[in-house]
């Protein structure tokens, strides 16, 4: 991709749009008061708590504590990340995204049309069907296929094709100069041929559709059996899944998402009716992976062979997805029996049988201890403190919460231990029904900072109020005065046009959740008549007493201090 999206395109793109009318046209919005407001998209509910405000410009959900921008909005709804986010927003404001130079002296001249390289991608796919279709070699393929069992529905859905077993059938074809920045031809000294030659061809597509690489099969047992498309601009295979967009079409909020090894296990699970199927591409499972998976399914159920390799590979699984468990998102285990891959098992048994296996895989927890204590005799000391050491290091990685206190919990029970990291308090926090969102919903007390940074946050206008003051700083000392710094020089350097603005700077900032928290703060009582008068006092008294309070406490210090030395 060329440069990054320069700052100031993103703060004038969200004063432009208004984010009423753009979440309107994905969730019908209802008018009430000076807020629009609709059954939230994020969680299921039967009254109306999700609300749009079209002042601050953002969204919230009472209910389940969602929140965010335009951009946000996008992010969540239709799953994007950051920057499709933007551009699907520019779209809908009908500008275009500029890009800022890249650092790199010599990038500029082979600046990179991407929009291009998926069109190209497109027709490349589309010869290699047409190929499997006429050419002569290509009846070989077909009929590898059918001897593999996979049916011409199977094949037109995931696009399957042959690519000719020649070294010019793409360079005779299309640009060169594209086809070399796309992967499909190799560039050696000078003379540039085909990448693929004579192999089952399998598009990779992106979640969106569009055609960022190819995987390619030989028809034999010759070596290599797989060639992939190398990492190019627009295809990174840390990030991609193969068979992902196939399964959203069919079901775009599947229940569970199986995790395979290989291209063909995706296609044949997919003839037998399982369709919720994807593989990595050849390499091991990436944290990019499993957030883009869970953007999707709240399940993810990584398959494996029974064989050693297998049960090493989903070791290394567990390990890698670990520091992503938390409460909302379950990651399951199925170790396939003997020398299965689950293509020759659905083969052997069924749809309906592996479905079975699916719903008996092992949960992530089970797994790991399971596997843990296998070697270990845990009706001895001994064992159980070894069980203790070996967990320990994992359970360390996880991120504070539900999930987390209750594998500290599984763990004491193993072991019959208590202490760990388990206090009264979370035993109690583990029973209460589990919500993927209790966290952000957990009211912050609300000091007198906290409230003028909000008011601040809901109203960046009011900076006028404080603009022309003179502040000493020095010696002030409250929670959050860093945060109250950070705020205001913001406000004051930008002025940002509206809250959403102001929200877009702290997006993975480490203050990024208490910043949208208080920009969705609820400041008023109900019955206050909130006019904008009304709104200035609060902010100009709110800040003088803090600074005042702040002076107080400053004053205070030193005077401790020096009597001290006394
Ligand atoms: P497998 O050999 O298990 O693939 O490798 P498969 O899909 O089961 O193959 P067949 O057609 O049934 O024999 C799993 C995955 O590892 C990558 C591919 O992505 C493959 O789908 N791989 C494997 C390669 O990239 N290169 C190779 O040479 C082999
Ligand atoms: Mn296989």
């Amino acid at each position: 991709m060329s440069g990054r999206i320069p700052r100031y395109f993103i703060d004038d793109l969200l004063a432009r749009i208004d984010i009423v009318d753009l979440i309107d046209a994905h969730v019908p919005l209802k008018k009430t008061g000076t807020n629009f407001v609709a059954r939230c998209p994020f969680h299921s509910e039967k009254t109306p708590s999700f609300s749009v405000s079209r002042n601050k410009q953002l969204f919230h959900c009472f209910g389940c504590g969602v929140s965010g921008n335009a951009i946000g909005f996008l992010m969540d709804f239709s799953h994007l990340d950051f920057v499709e986010a933007v551009e699907d927003l520019a779209t809908f404001a009908g500008v275009d995204v500029p890009r800022e130079a890249s650092d790199h002296p010599n990038s500029a001249p082979k600046k990179e049309n991407v929009s291009d390289h998926y069109l190209l991608l497109e027709q490349v796919a589309a010869f290699y069907v047409e190929s499997l279709r006429t050419n002569e070699a290509g009846k070989k393929a077909v009929n590898y296929l059918k001897s593999r069992g996979i049916d011409d529905d199977c094949a037109k859905e995931f696009m399957l094709g042959y690519a000719p077993d020649e070294w010019q059938a793409l360079a005779n074809r299309f640009d060169q100069h594209q086809l070399i920045q796309t992967g499909m031809l190799i560039d050696k000294d000078g003379r540039a041929y085909d990448r693929f030659r004579g192999r089952i061809m399998y598009p990779i597509r992106d979640k969106r559709g569009r055609i960022v690489g190819f995987g390619g099969r030989v028809l034999d047992d010759s070596l290599p059996k797989y060639l992939n498309s190398p990492e190019t601009s627009v295809f990174h295979k840390g990030k991609e899944v193969y068979g992902l967009y196939e399964l959203l079409r069919k079901d775009g909020k599947p229940k569970r998402i199986l995790i395979v090894e290989g291209y063909m296990d995706v296609i044949a699970l997919a003839g037998y009716g399982i369709h919720n199927a994807v593989a990595t591409l050849g390499t091991a499972t990436s944290q990019a992976h499993l957030d883009l998976l869970f953007r999707f399914s709240s399940e993810l159920v990584f398959c494996f062979d029974g064989d050693n390799a297998g049960r090493v590979a989903a070791w290394r699984a567990m390990e890698a997805t670990f520091s992503a468990l938390k409460e909302g998102r379950q990651i399951r285990i199925l170790l396939l029996p003997g020398q299965h891959d689950p293509d020759s098992m659905v083969r052997e048994e069924g749809g309906e049988k592996f479905g079975m296996r699916v719903q008996q895989s092992q949960p992530l927890s089970d797994y790991f201890f399971s596997t843990l204590s296998s070697e270990l005799n845990l009706n001895e000391m001994e064992g159980r403190s070894q069980l203790i050491n070996k967990a320990k290091p994992y359970l360390e990685k996880l991120p504070q919460g539900v999930f987390r206190e209750m594998m500290f919990a599984r763990l004491n029970e193993l072991t019959r231990s208590s202490g760990l990291d388990v206090s009264v308090k979370s035993a109690r926090l583990a029973q209460k029904p589990i919500s993927n969102k209790s966290q952000a919903n957990r009211p912050l007390p609300l000091t007198l900072a906290r409230r003028v940074m909000a008011l601040l946050i809901q109203h960046p206008q009011l900076i006028v109020k404080v603009e022309q003051k003179e502040i000493i700083w020095e010696g002030l000392e409250f929670p959050g005065l860093q945060l109250f710094k950070d705020i205001l020089t913001d406000v004051l350097e930008e002025k940002p046009a509206n809250t959403a603005i102001l929200l877009e700077h702290y997006r993975n900032h480490p203050n990024e959740k208490t910043v949208k928290v208080l920009a969705s703060l609820a400041l008023f009582p109900q019955d206050q008549k909130v006019d904008a008068e009304w709104v200035e006092n609060e902010f100009s008294n709110g800040f003088e007493n803090l600074l005042v309070q702040a002076r107080k406490e400053a004053d205070f210090q030193k005077l401790l201090a020096k009597n001290k030395k006394h």
